[in-house]
This record gives C-alpha cells, structure tokens and sequence, in this order.
C-alpha cells in the first residue's frame, strides 16, 4: 500500500484548455474509427513520422518450400531485422528463426493450403487460429485473397474469418491480393480486388504496383502496400518502389527483390530512404551503389 504521508493535493486542473486527446485524428488512413488496440497495432506497423511502413516478406516457404535466398532463415533473417519495421512471415519461421527481442512488428500469415506442386493456388484456410495469433504478438493477419479465381468464395470466407476473429481482439488484418498466372494484372482488376477486402473490413491491403496506381489507392480506404513481386535489377524495383510511394502507397513489402539482391541489408536501407526519407529512386540506387561498394 502506498504511503499516503508527503502526497500533495491535487489542484492543477487545468479547466480551461480542452481535453487533449480529442482534436487530432489517427495517422493510418481509415483507420481513426477504430479502438485504442488496433490504433496501437497499426501504429508498431505505420512509422508515425513518414505514415509508411517497410515489410520484409519472407512467409513464401508457407507454399514453395525452400526458395533461393530464404534456404537458412535462422542465418538471414537476424541481419535484416534492424533494417526493416515489419516482418512478414508464418508462425513456424517466426518461432524457429526470428529472435524474440527487439522491437519489430510482426505480420503473421495466417492462410495456407495451397503449395507449387499444383497449379490450383486459390484453395485455401485459415490454418492459425486467433489465440495463437496473439501468442505471436502479431500485428496483423495475413490472408492471401483470390478474387476472379476459383477459390475466390473460399478466399473470401478465410479473409471474414480472420477481419471477424481479429475485431474481438483488436488485431487487424491484411488482405493480400493474390494474382493468379493466368489472371490480368491491370488497375481495373486491382481496383476490384482492393476495394472488395477494404469494404469486406479488411486494415492494411497488399497488392501489386499497376498503372494508374492513383486510382487504385484512392478508391481503397485503408492503406495498401506494395508487394515486391519477381525479382528485378535493384534499380528498376527502386523506381517501383519510388513510384509507389508516390503515387499513394503508404508501403512496401518486399521478399524478393530484398533477399534475392546481391546486398540484402543495403537495398533494404535504400528502400527505407524512399518510403520514409522521401528519396527519389535515383538517390536511393546512388546510396545503394555507395553502400555495395564502401
Ligand atoms: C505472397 O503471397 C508471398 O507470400 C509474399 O509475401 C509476397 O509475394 C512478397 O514477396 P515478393 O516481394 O517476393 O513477391
């Protein structure tokens, strides 16, 4: 029990300024509605000086297995994570391989079912249930969502599912725009499927740089970030990250083009100089080419 002795009364009330906390709206896009524990999640997400994020994806094991640059995630993953703010990734490799310490947050994929050895990818479930979501201190949940394919009821029964799950418990949910190879990859088609997991109740949306991405922003209501795709020379997946930044993405979230790069850690320095330092793509690669050759 506290020692009541010494406490001063309290009389510095201040009655004439207004309530603080009332004027200002939430930094995350559609977000300024929600309650205090999805404000704090999206937050650990969302830097609050640049409203933007930078996600390293490394959950492609959860249907390809081993891929090039992801073969030792206990070797990889621990350099990176200083230079990221998001790590995108399914429970096995987060308990396996990413050290409990440290600040980052996490993006938990929580949908699986499908694998490369066949070539139907949209059948999937929900394969993490909510309480061992939280057990992982996950930021939000990740769904992989097929609009236009086969499994797109499925899809979007697994997106409910988790939105459903993590309003109880103040966790948001990522939908993320799957693209089958045969499927177009145009801004009417991203501008369907966004705007579909946006109103389904999705937070955070990931999807794919297109043209016309304005648009495609502007018509979701929640902010999308920007998934990294194949492979490509570092310069031109900066200009795509640099034209996503500013074009409205409020983030990137890379696998490839980060842990594929001939220098990891520098090209995911470089990406932050764009999604949080407002550099051009040109800078960015000057600093990447500076940072592979000191
Ligand atoms: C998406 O379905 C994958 O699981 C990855 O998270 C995503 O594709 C991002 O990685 P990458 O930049 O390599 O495409």
């Amino acid at each position: 029990m506290a020692d009541k002795d010494g406490f001063k009364v309290a009389k510095n009330y201040q009655v004439d300024v207004p309530f603080a906390n009332n004027s200002e709206s939430f930094y995350v896009k559609g977000s300024n509605n929600l309650d205090w524990g999805m404000k704090k999640h999206l937050a650990n997400i969302f830097d609050a000086k640049s409203g933007n994020t930078v996600m390293f994806a490394f959950d492609h094991g959860y249907f390809m297995g081993s891929v090039a640059g992801l073969e030792r995630l206990d070797l990889l993953v621990p350099t990176l994570i200083p230079h990221v703010d998001v790590l995108m990734c399914t429970r096995g490799a987060l308990r396996t391989c990413v050290p409990p310490t440290g600040n980052k947050a996490i993006a938990l994929r929580v949908s699986s079912g499908s694998s490369m050895l066949n070539d139907d990818l949209s059948h999937e479930v929900v394969a993490v249930d909510m309480e061992d979501a939280i057990r992982c201190n996950a930021d939000c949940m990740a769904v992989q969502g097929f609009i236009g394919a086969d499994g797109q009821l499925q899809s979007i029964g697994n997106l409910s599912m988790a939105i459903n799950a993590g309003a109880r418990y103040s966790i948001p949910t990522m939908g993320v725009v799957a693209v089958g190879k045969d499927m177009e990859r145009t801004d009417r088609y991203f501008k369907i499927a966004t705007r579909i997991f946006a109103e389904i109740g999705a937070n955070i949306i990931k999807t794919y740089y297109c043209e016309n991405f304005e648009e495609v922003v502007a018509a979701c209501p929640v902010p999308i970030v920007v998934a990294g795709g194949k492979k490509l020379p570092e310069d031109e997946a900066l200009t795509m990250a640099y034209r996503a930044i500013s074009e409205g993405a409020h983030g990137l979230d890379m696998g490839r083009n980060i842990f594929q790069s001939e220098n990891p850690i520098a090209m995911a320095e470089a990406i932050r100089k764009i999604v949080h330092e407002k550099a051009t793509d040109r800078e960015a690669y000057q600093f990447y080419q500076y940072a592979i050759h000191k």
